[in-house]
């Protein structure tokens, strides 16, 4: 059985994650979606709220579950079994920031990294830039799933777009 961690802080997951995730899917028997905190920052949705996006995002594929991690990735990964950690590239600025990262996990347990190039029509979308454009009162409806704009929208306060 071959077995993906797909790692981040998903604060909220955007449709750039979801198309990752679907391409991994299809790809691993499983699928192992970790949403892991930053203590340094506090994010606009906790942990169990991120979880909780991300699953109803992801409910059309079976062979993905999502977790919460604390410690280091790769002990994660190890107790899960899963051979690969996956993360999406949007460009030579993640590389450079992903490489180190790469390498400094395969140095600690061997656990190999792997990078899948974000979607073209996605590769601009940021969770970081999502939240600035929705709280500055802007449509981010084509960047995040739909139950992630309800959140958006019930967490900054504006209005529905329907109401
Ligand atoms: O979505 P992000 O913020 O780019 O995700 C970064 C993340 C969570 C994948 C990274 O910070 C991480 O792996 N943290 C877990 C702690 C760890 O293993 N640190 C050592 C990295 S070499």
């Amino acid at each position: 059985m071959s077995g993906a961690l797909c790692p981040g802080s998903f604060d909220p997951v955007t449709m750039g994650h979801v198309n990752v995730f679907e391409r991994v899917a299809a790809q691993f028997d499983t699928v192992v979606v970790t949403v892991v905190a930053n203590p340094n920052k506090k994010g606009m949705f906790g942990i169990d709220e991120r979880i909780a996006l991300i699953e109803e995002a992801t409910a059309h594929l079976p062979n993905l579950r999502v977790a919460s991690w604390e410690g280091l990735l790769v002990d994660f990964a190890r107790q899960e079994s899963l051979t690969a950690i996956v993360k999406g590239l949007r460009g030579m600025v993640d590389y450079d920031y992903e490489e180190q990262m790469a390498n400094l996990n395969r140095a600690m347990t061997g656990v190999e990294t792997l990078f899948m190039p974000a979607e073209p029509r996605l590769s601009f979308v940021s969770s970081s830039y999502v939240k600035e454009i929705a709280v500055r009162g802007g449509d981010v409806s084509g960047w995040v799933p739909p139950n992630v704009l309800t959140a958006l929208r019930e967490r900054i306060g504006a209005p529905a777009a329907d109401s």
